[in-house]
């Protein structure tokens, strides 16, 4: 496991085993940098565990290297046909640009899942260094992600590393909110 310095955070890549022995940590995180109730934790355990089976699955974190807590968490995997978030990405790129352009971008694409600073360790470049880190290790040729609609320091993140728009103000089944799904093309430069 080589630690690489963000500052004051060590960034570490977890293995599925290692990020299942601290998952309720994790989500402790995501909740807490998302502003999400409680409860949320519990409700998504399934989901993460889920996702760490899936093909291409890959994981990075960011660790304070007095305590050794988690200071952030950004993972991935291949998206592929049959999985509900590229089904309903599918549907919006075609919608919107026909199924020429949905094919393009989800050929073969890695998608972002989650990325999550904790509040308290925000703003040093733990963030920038988590997504190079995760990204530099992808084979795939283009990277997706969705985040919601607004003026938050998640875009001007993805902006400042070339994320383009590949939908906007999309609304996924049973969320009212309106997100932004957006994309860009692999290899990145690690840091
Ligand atoms: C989005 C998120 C992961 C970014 O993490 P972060 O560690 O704050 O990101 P960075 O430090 O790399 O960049 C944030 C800001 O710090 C600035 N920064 C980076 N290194 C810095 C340094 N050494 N000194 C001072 N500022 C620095 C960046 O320029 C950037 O400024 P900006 O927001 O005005 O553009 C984090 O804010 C977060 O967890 N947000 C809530 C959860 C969320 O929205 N997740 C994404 C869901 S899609």
């Amino acid at each position: 496991m080589t630690a690489v310095p963000s500052h004051r955070s060590q960034l570490v890549e977890l293995s599925a085993d290692a990020l299942r022995s601290r998952l309720y940590e994790a989500l402790g995180l995501y909740v807490t940098a998302m502003g999400y109730p409680k409860g949320t934790a519990e409700q998504r355990a399934p989901m993460w565990l889920a996702h760490m089976l899936r093909e291409g699955w890959r994981c990075v974190a960011a660790l304070d290297p007095v305590d050794d807590q988690l200071t952030g968490i950004c993972y991935g995997y291949q998206g592929a046909p049959g999985q509900w978030w590229h089904e309903q990405v599918r549907r919006g790129v075609t919608e919107l640009a026909g199924p020429s352009v949905a094919d393009e971008w989800m050929r073969d694409y890695f998608e972002l899942t989650e990325l999550h600073v904790r509040p308290d360790s925000q703003g040093r470049g733990t963030g920038e260094h988590l997504l190079r880190m995760l990204l530099s290790g992808v084979p795939n040729g283009r990277v997706l992600l969705s985040t919601p609609e607004g003026k938050t320091r998640a875009w001007s993140l993805y902006r400042r590393m070339g994320f383009v728009d590949v939908l906007r103000n999309y609304r996924f089944a049973g969320d009212p909110r309106p997100f932004a799904v957006l994309g860009r093309f692999l290899p990145i430069t690690p840091s």
